[in-house]
């Protein structure tokens, strides 16, 4: 095949990678819009390059015309959860998704590789529209905790750099790592909670403040200027004295005033 071709066939992939990692960003958004925690902390994403293709289809023997149906990798998207417990909330989100279709799941977590590796892979189809039409591939997704991901990623350079034949004593020491992460993952799975609930209530208070700041702006166009300032003022202080339950309170308030003003300006 042409370089140009191969080119051509990766192009779909490209899209796939690139839809799939917005569609999951997404899904940290909207959490974060809505104050609730996301269990997603971070997606990306890569078509695999042509060499290393060539190198899988070399060592695995398979036929050059069947290689989109054989090598399920092509497109990759990493998740990389902040708890081992979020881990099962994305799979679940992905197997709801009506966009995606579940393939085949491999859980390393449960039942790690050999080589310490844990992660949690699903195989999915996923439709792109193209030039000539809709086309159906193949995409895998690893979903893993930082740490886990950390512990990946170190190893994989390893693996890279020792061309596949980690000297054992470094074996060891990565299976050392490997039960560490285990162990860190486990303990930040016992703060968890209290971790979530601060990380709600910073985002609840973003949004709030953004909330009240538009419509303090918006109180300006139609608002005494004098009154908005005091509206300000009190808006300041709430915010220094106050806790987050003020500075709802506060928020509802402004409401008011605002759904107040609209009234008089529709009559
Ligand atoms: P492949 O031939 O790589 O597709 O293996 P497979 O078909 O058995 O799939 P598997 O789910 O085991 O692995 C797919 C991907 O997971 C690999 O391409 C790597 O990105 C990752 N992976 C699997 N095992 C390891 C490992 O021991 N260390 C690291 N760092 N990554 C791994
Ligand atoms: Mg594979």
């Amino acid at each position: 095949m042409e370089i140009q071709l191969w080119r051509e066939i990766l192009i779909p992939y490209e899209l796939a990678v690139k839809e799939l990692v917005l569609n999951f960003e997404h899904i940290i958004i909207e959490s974060r819009s809505k104050g609730i925690y996301s269990p997603i902390e971070q997606v990306e994403g890569r078509v695999k390059k042509i060499s290393s293709i060539l190198d899988k289809v070399q060592k695995k023997k398979i036929p050059m015309d069947q290689f989109e149906e054989r090598l399920e990798d092509i497109a990759g998207i990493r998740i990389t959860c902040q708890f081992a417990e979020d881990i099962e909330k994305v799979v679940h989100l992905i197997r709801e998704r009506n966009d995606l279709e579940v393939k085949s799941e491999k859980n390393y977590i449960d039942t790690p590789k050999s080589s310490g590796y844990r992660s949690y892979h699903m195989i999915v189809y996923y439709t792109v529209n193209t030039l000539n039409g809709p086309k159906r591939l193949q995409v895998e997704i690893q979903i893993r905790t930082m740490a886990m991901d950390f512990w990946a990623t170190v190893e994989h350079s390893l693996q890279y750099k020792y061309k596949g034949n980690i000297p054992e004593h470094l074996n060891q020491r990565l299976l050392n790592a490997a039960d560490a992460v285990v162990a860190l993952d486990k303990e930040m799975s016992t703060v968890r909670n209290e971790i979530m609930d601060a990380q709600n209530s910073f985002q609840i208070k973003a949004n709030v403040v953004a909330t009240i700041l538009t419509n303090i702006q918006n109180l300006y166009k139609v608002a005494n200027k004098r009154e908005v300032v005091k509206i300000q003022d009190e808006f300041y202080r709430v915010y220094e004295e106050g806790g987050l339950d003020q500075l709802i309170h506060f928020s509802v308030q402004l409401d008011h005033i605002a759904e107040g003003y609209r009234a008089q300006e529709t009559n």
